[in-house]
C-alpha cells in the first residue's frame, strides 16, 4: 500500500505480523520511518455469487458476479433495520474473528481472443498473508496517535467505484485503480498515483494485477447510509490521507474522521503472460465481471459488522497488521477458509464460459 510497508514486504513471505518486518527492506537496508499503524488482514472467499445487497437489494440474481468475503450472514437483502451482522453470523472468513462485516468487489476474467470464451483469474493473497483468494482488508487510522478516529456504527454501509463507468464516463472516485505488480514487493508509490491506472494495465504484469479500492475517510457524522450509498462520506479536501499524520482536512460537510478502509486483491494474471494469448490487435485480455474490458467499473461495497466496540478499540490502540494483541481475537487462516456459504444463484463461474455470468455477449 504505501512506500514503507511495501518495501518491507518484498521478500518476507512468511511474515506473520507487520511489526516483525518493520526494520528491513528487501535488500536489508533499514527504512527511515516506522510503518504507520493499520489493521491489515486477509478475508478469504466466502462465496462467488450474483448478489448485491447494496446495488440491488433483494434482487436474485443481481446483474453481475461478485467475490464476497466476511461474515456468513451475507445475503441478498441485508435490510439495515433488521440485519444484525455480528448477531446472525456464526463465522467469518476474515482472520479477525470479531469482524463479521461483508466486503465485495467485481471479479476478474481472462478472455481468450481466439474463441471468445472466459475463464476466471485466480487470486493470491498479498505478501505476508495467507488465505484462499479473497481480499486483503485494511483499516487505517490517522498515522499520528492523537487524532481521534470514529469507528463505524451498526448499520453503516458505503460503496466506492461505479459498476456503470465507461471510457466516456470514467467515474468520480480517484482511489479505485489497478497496479501492475512487480515480481517482488511493490512500486513504492502511493496507491492510485502514477503509474497505477483506472484502466487495466496494457502489458504483462510479472507479479499479477492488484486491484486497489480505497474508501473515503470523512463522514457526515449523521447518516449510516444514504441513497446511492456514497454521499455520507467524502475524501479529505486537503492533505493526502496516507501522507498527512492527522489524515488531512475533512470538508465541513463531512467533519468526522473515519478509518481508511481499503480492499486489495491480487489477481494472478501470470499464467496469461504469453504473447500467443493476447489479442493480435495489441489490446489486453482481462475483463471485469461487469462485462467491462476497459477497467473503469471495479467497485467495492462495505457493510459494517464488527462486534461491539472492537473496531474502535483496535483503532485507538493503533495496532499493526493482522495481530492486535490483547485487543482483538484472531483465528488461523485454516479456520478462516472453512467459513464459506453456498451460492444463492447457482451457476457456473469457472471453466471456460461463453458469456460472463448474467451478461450479454461481449463484442470482440
Ligand atoms: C437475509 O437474512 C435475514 C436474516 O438476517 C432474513 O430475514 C432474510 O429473509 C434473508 N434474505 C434472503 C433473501 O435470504
Ligand atoms: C477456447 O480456448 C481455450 C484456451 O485458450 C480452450 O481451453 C477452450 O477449450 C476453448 N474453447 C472452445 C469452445 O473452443
Ligand atoms: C505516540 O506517538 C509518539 C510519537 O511518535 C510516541 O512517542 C508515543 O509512544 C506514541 N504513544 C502511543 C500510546 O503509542
Amino acid at each position: 500500500m504505501i512506500l514503507q510497508l511495501t518495501l518491507t514486504l518484498g521478500t518476507l513471505t512468511t511474515l506473520t505480523t507487520l511489526s516483525q518486518a518493520m526494520a528491513l527492506t528487501p535488500r536489508g537496508v533499514p527504512i527511515p520511518t516506522p510503518i504507520p499503524p493499520m489493521l491489515r488482514f486477509q478475508c478469504s472467499q466466502l462465496v462467488l455469487d450474483r448478489l448485491d445487497p447494496l446495488g440491488s437489494p433483494g434482487q436474485i440474481p443481481s446483474p453481475h458476479l461478485h467475490q464476497i468475503v466476511g461474515g456468513n450472514s451475507f445475503n441478498a437483502t441485508m435490510d439495515p433495520a433488521t440485519h444484525d451482522l455480528p448477531g446472525s453470523s456464526t463465522c467469518t472468513s476474515c482472520t479477525f474473528t470479531e469482524d463479521l462485516s461483508n466486503y465485495w468487489t467485481a471479479v476478474m476474467y481472462f478472455r481468450d481472443w481466439r474463441n471468445g470464451t472466459f475463464t476466471r483469474v485466480a487470486q493470491k493473497p498479498n505478501l505476508g498473508l495467507e488465505g484462499n483468494g479473497g481480499v486483503t482488508v485494511y483499516y487505517i487510522p490517522p498515522h499520528d496517535n492523537t487524532t481521534r478516529v470514529a469507528a463505524f456504527k451498526p448499520g453503516f454501509r458505503m460503496l466506492v467505484g461505479d459498476a456503470t463507468a465507461s471510457p466516456t464516463n470514467p467515474g468520480q472516485d480517484p482511489k479505485v485503480c489497478h497496479r501492475c505488480m512487480p515480481e517482488d514487493g511493490d512500486l513504492g508509490n502511493l496507491n492510485c498515483a502514477e503509474p497505477d491506472t483506472k484502466t487495466f494495465p496494457t502489458g504483462f504484469c510479472v507479479g499479477g494485477i492488484r486491484s486497489v479500492i480505497t474508501f473515503p475517510t470523512c463522514w457526515d457524522g449523521v447518516h449510516l447510509d444514504v441513497p446511492g450509498h456514497r454521499d455520507h462520506v467524502a475524501y479529505p479536501v486537503e492533505g493526502n490521507y496516507d501522507k498527512t499524520p492527522d489524515g488531512g482536512v475533512c470538508p465541513d460537510s463531512h467533519p468526522v474522521k473515519i478509518p481508511q478502509v481499503m480492499l486489495e486483491t491480487i489477481w494472478d494474471t501470470t499464467p496469461f503472460n504469453d504473447e500467443a494469448l493476447w489479442p493480435e490487435d495489441g489490446s489486453q485480455p482481462f475483463v471485469w465481471s461487469t462485462n467491462d474490458k476497459d477497467g473503469y467499473t471495479q467497485h467495492g461495497d462495505y457493510v459494517f459488522g464488527w462486534k461491539d466496540d472492537s473496531l474502535q478499540r483496535a483503532m485507538d490502540a493503533r495496532c499493526f497488521g493482522n495481530v492486535c494483541e490483547g485487543v482483538l481475537a484472531t483465528q488461523t487462516v485454516e479456520e478462516s477458509v472453512t467459513c464459506t456459504i453456498p451460492q444463492t444463484v447457482v451457476e457456473d463461474v469457472d471453466g471456460w464460459l461463453d458469456r460472463l455470468p448474467g451478461q450479454e455477449d461481449m463484442p470482440m
